[in-house]
């Protein structure tokens, strides 16, 4: 078992499997451009090493992740290039991918695990994607992703309320693979990857290609969502948005004709 720490994550490396642990649970494991970018890294070297079957990505502490460090991304487009680097890593990665879930999952925290295949959640795990509450559009795809696994209806309580999603309803919308009690959680997914690492790897391989189907939609929709994310990023509405945050009060969207 090799262990590297890097700056909030941690690398785990055990039988033919890599395990990301985002660590960072002071922040709920938001993501900052480092810890992205370290990320990307370790997918595009699972990708390339033969002895490599799987990943398994979990949180530290109890939360799994609060999505996008929103300072990161106030300071510059540095953070926003890591991360939609990131988003299309994990999306168009070959082998693989088992998730923990345990307590919240917002932003990108949510998003990625529509392209993660074994996805175990613990019963307090809730799911979030607030993009539009932060004057932002979704990534990673999840605008065509979320409407294709769930129905318009559920992505639309998602997407367009921002309402959070629990463990059950997540389950029902067939976003995760199973609940499993929280004591259980990383061993019960280390078990699932170990068992993906014990088949063999072509025919896993080519299974999971051929679940996947064509990409090139899902990287188009990706390109289009970064354009307009990155349009949003400069607006007026997220600029109000991401000020509320971090002064802790409610945001005020004014409207042209709307007091
Ligand atoms: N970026 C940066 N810091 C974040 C963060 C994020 N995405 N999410 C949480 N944090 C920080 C908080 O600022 C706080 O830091 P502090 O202790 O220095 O004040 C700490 O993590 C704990 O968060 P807090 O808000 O106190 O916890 P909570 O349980 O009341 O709420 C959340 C948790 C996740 C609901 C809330 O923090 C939140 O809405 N975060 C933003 C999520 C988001 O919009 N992500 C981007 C989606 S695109």
């Amino acid at each position: 078992m090799t262990v590297q720490l890097g700056e909030g994550i941690e690398t785990i490396e055990t039988g033919g499997v890599i395990e990301l642990h985002l660590d960072r649970p002071d922040k709920k494991n938001a993501l900052t451009a480092t810890m992205y970018r370290t990320m990307t890294a370790a997918l595009g070297e699972a990708m390339e090493r033969a002895d490599v079957d799987a990943v398994l990505i979990a949180g530290k502490g109890g939360d799994f992740c609060a999505g996008n460090d929103l300072k990161d991304f106030q300071s510059g487009p540095e953070g926003g290039s890591a991360a939609f680097d990131f988003v299309r890593a994990i999306a168009t990665f070959e082998k693989p991918i088992v998730v923990a879930v345990q307590g919240l999952a917002v932003g990108v925290g949510t998003t990625m695990l529509l392209h993660c295949d074994l996805v175990y959640a613990a019963p307090d795990a809730r799911f979030l994607t607030p993009f539009v509450n932060l004057g932002l559009v979704p990534e990673a795809a999840s605008s065509l992703l979320a409407p294709m696994r769930m129905g318009h209806a559920k992505a639309a309580q998602m997407l367009l309320l921002g309402e959070p999603m629990d463990a059950e309803s997540a389950d029902k919308a067939g976003l995760v693979t199973a609940i499993v009690p929280a004591d259980q959680l990383l061993a019960h997914a280390r078990a699932k990857a170990a068992a993906l690492a014990a088949k063999p790897p072509q025919a896993l391989a080519q299974t999971r290609r051929l679940m996947k189907g064509d990409l090139a939609p899902i990287k188009a929709r990706m390109d289009e969502e970064s354009r307009l994310f990155r349009e949003c990023m400069q607006s007026a509405e997220a600029r109000e948005a991401f000020t509320a945050f971090f002064e802790k009060r409610p945001p005020i969207f004014r409207r042209e004709g709307k007091p």
